[in-house]
């Protein structure tokens, strides 16, 4: 359980995004503390990657504030804030070894050239990837490619990482591996995380709190502190448990609500 005296990195109040006459996302008020992992829950469409865009700083909101670690983003005195984000696809460059990838995001970061030797090594070992750091990208398999995301997204020294549905592409065998460990390496190196996902049980397993979002455009429904110890099985009875509640309060917000037969949306 992280401490609730642990100093916010992320403060979003009152945003609210449109993109021309449309609006992603109509209001959303939520906080995440240093060393938390918050999942981001909600149905496709429902305004999530909207959301992380803003909070890494790349598209201003129509409304509302977002502060990093208390100073406000979008204002012309705002820095660009120290981030690593993982896509769901790898977007690492193919013509880039898996070394060059990182030396050119550790160039757009604030870290001394002289520690990114060791840091690269220390990074990659803890994602067991050390043996791939002159490999091109394109040779190594979809889970070992995310493995390289998340590397280059925790070298840089970041305030916070923004994850955006990271695991997704993946086979079941090899997400769950990297689910796990996702878990310990969050750990060991005390990152803040945002983890967008639409698995409810991926959300439980990984999140010390979930942010479950409303039908776009998305408002929040239910800031949710997942009651279970860590370390966490994957098949552990109680997961199954809060997933199962989870998924029964949200049918009818996410307008999945079964009547009779009859899907109602
Ligand atoms: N660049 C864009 N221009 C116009 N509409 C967009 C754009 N990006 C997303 N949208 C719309 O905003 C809503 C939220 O999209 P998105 O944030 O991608 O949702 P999610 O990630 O939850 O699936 C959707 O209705 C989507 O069609
Ligand atoms: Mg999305």
């Amino acid at each position: 359980m992280i401490a609730q005296s642990n100093p916010c990195v992320l403060n979003a109040i009152d945003l609210g995004v449109s993109y021309g006459d449309s609006t992603a996302i109509a209001r959303l008020d939520f906080n995440v503390r240093r060393g938390e992992l918050v999942a981001i829950l909600g149905p496709s469409g429902c305004g999530k990657s909207t959301m992380l865009n803003v909070l890494s700083g790349l598209r201003a909101p129509t409304r509302g504030q977002i502060l990093v670690d208390g100073e406000e983003l979008f204002t012309a005195q705002s820095k660009r804030p120290r981030l690593g984000y993982v896509f769901q696809a790898h977007r690492l460059l193919s013509w880039r070894t898996v070394r060059q990838n990182f030396e050119i995001a550790l160039a757009a970061s604030e870290v001394p050239r002289e520690t990114w030797d060791e840091r690269i090594d220390e990074i990659l070992s803890i994602l067991h990837i050390s043996k791939f750091k002159d490999a091109w990208p394109m040779r190594l398999s979809g889970g070992q490619r995310q493995r390289v995301s998340i590397a280059r997204a925790l070298l840089v020294d970041p305030s916070y990482i923004l994850m955006d549905e990271p695991l997704s592409t993946l086979d079941e065998v090899t997400a769950r591996a990297l689910r796990q460990e996702l878990t310990t390496i969050c750990q060991r190196t005390n990152a803040t995380v945002v983890f967008v996902t639409h698995s409810v049980r991926e959300a439980v397993y990984l999140a010390d709190r979930i942010l479950i979002l409303t039908r776009g455009p998305a408002e929040v429904f239910e800031d949710f502190t997942v009651p279970i110890d860590r370390p966490r099985d994957y098949d552990d009875k109680r997961i199954g448990e809060v997933e199962a509640a989870i998924i029964r309060r949200v049918q009818a917000p996410w307008g999945l609500a079964v009547e009779g037969e009859k899907t109602v949306v």
